[in-house]
């Protein structure tokens, strides 16, 4: 038997492998994707081989995650419950593709996480597997053991797996380049402040300078491309931001979500670039869009976050929701300046070639092109159907 891991260095994955090994007398093949979390892969790698995998595989994807799941992304102004980016959510189906990529490679049939019962992710990898090979099996060792974190370590020990000092964290933390997700130990209590020592990214806004930083973002086509007026890749310039934004005390979401699963829980995020492009995406967007799009496109918004939530990328209506939004993406183009501080962002100016915005029809000043005497006639045929109701009404009340 082949078993394809998704394996993430931590303690639940490095236990599976040996787990899995011995369950179903397996070669268990690890694979790590760098998203930008910031972890020693070498390393990674060295300790699934230590522990016994057949072979461990690492592929960089920090350009392939931000260009084809975070900009679509972006474009669609994804964010969960109007809090939430959706760093964790918008890499497992990534992760997944890696997944089933090596399976097809190595001729294996089972595909395993270590995921748990009661979470998103889960349900992310389990239904983007499916979509992508539906012949392929699924193993949730985590959702098979039933152990407490004690009962778990025992068993490390016993099997000679290595237990990373880290595990007396309390919290489960998820990272990639778009975000850092924080849960468990006292942030369970949604009443209890989240401790300073939760955040890695950002700065606690009284800890943040007394000078305000000011950044310009410039979009092409959609595509965040230049900072401070340089060119920037992507991977730098969602970095950059994190650093700048997380500086200023900028880029803490507090929040109780709903899980897919039916529960809620209490979540701190800490993804200072995720928040400025989607406004300052959303800002350049409102300058260059008829009403009608801005307006219509928020009720596609809020299903394209749902559908990223709720493990449904690889599907039909998600490639069609992104053609909608890359259409309207490809007249982006210009540039916004933010204004940080203090843990406050506020956009403060906006810029576009293909702007709407015509100076002469909105001052009040001289130049006025606006024509104020056909306001009176549209207002007699907008204002109709009020005035026959009002008559109506006026009548039969009598
Ligand atoms: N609640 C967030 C989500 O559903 C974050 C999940 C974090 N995942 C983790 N394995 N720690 O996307
Ligand atoms: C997990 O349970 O594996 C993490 C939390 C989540 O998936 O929402």
């Amino acid at each position: 038997k082949k078993i394809v891991l998704a394996y993430s260095g931590g303690l639940d994955t490095s236990v599976a492998i040996r787990w899995l090994q011995e369950k179903y007398d397996a070669d268990v093949y690890a694979v790590t994707l760098d998203l930008g979390q910031g972890k020693d892969l070498d390393g990674v790698q060295k300790k699934a081989l230590s522990i016994g995998a057949k072979e461990a595989l690492v592929f960089d994807v920090r350009e392939e995650f931000l260009s084809k799941y975070v900009l679509p992304a972006l474009w669609a102004n994804a964010i969960y419950e109007k809090r939430y980016p959706l760093a964790t959510a918008l890499s497992r189906p990534l992760i997944a593709k890696y997944l089933v990529q090596v399976a097809e490679e190595k001729g294996a049939t089972y595909i395993a996480h270590g995921c748990t019962g009661k979470g998103n992710d889960q349900v992310r990898i389990e239904v983007s597997v499916a979509a992508l090979n539906p012949d392929l099996q699924i193993i949730a060792p985590a959702r098979i053991w039933g152990w407490t974190r004690e009962e778990e370590i025992e068993w490390a020990h016993a099997n000679g797996i290595p237990v990373p000092v880290t595990v007396d964290s309390p919290y489960s933390i998820d990272v990639n380049i778009w975000g850092r997700s924080i849960e468990c130990g006292v942030l369970e209590d949604p009443w209890a402040e989240p401790p300073e020592d939760i955040y890695q990214w950002t700065l606690s806004p009284e800890k943040a300078p007394d000078e305000p930083a000011t950044i310009e973002i410039g979009f092409e086509n959609g595509i965040p491309k230049l900072l401070k007026g340089q060119f920037y890749s992507l991977v730098n310039m969602v970095e950059e931001l994190n650093t700048i934004g997380g500086s200023q005390g900028f880029g803490r979401v507090d929040h109780v979500e709903n899980r897919l699963v039916g529960i809620k829980s209490r979540e701190i995020y800490e993804c200072p670039a995720a928040l400025l492009l989607l406004d300052a995406y959303k800002d350049l967007e409102n300058l260059v869009m008829p009403r009608e799009v801005t307006h219509f496109k928020s009720i596609l918004e809020e299903k394209y976050s749902l559908m990223v939530y709720e493990g449904l990328w690889f599907s039909p209506l998600r490639e069609a929701l992104d053609a909608f939004m890359q259409k309207i993406a490809d007249r982006v183009s210009g540039s916004i300046r933010i204004k940080l501080y203090k843990g406050n962002m506020q956009i403060t100016g906006r810029k576009s070639e293909n702007s709407l915005y015509d100076f002469a029809l909105a001052t009040y000043d001289k130049g006025d092109r606006f024509d104020h005497a056909s306001a009176e006639g549209f207002i007699k045929l907008w204002g109709l159907p009020t005035k026959i109701d009002a008559i109506a009404r006026k009548k039969t009340d009598q």
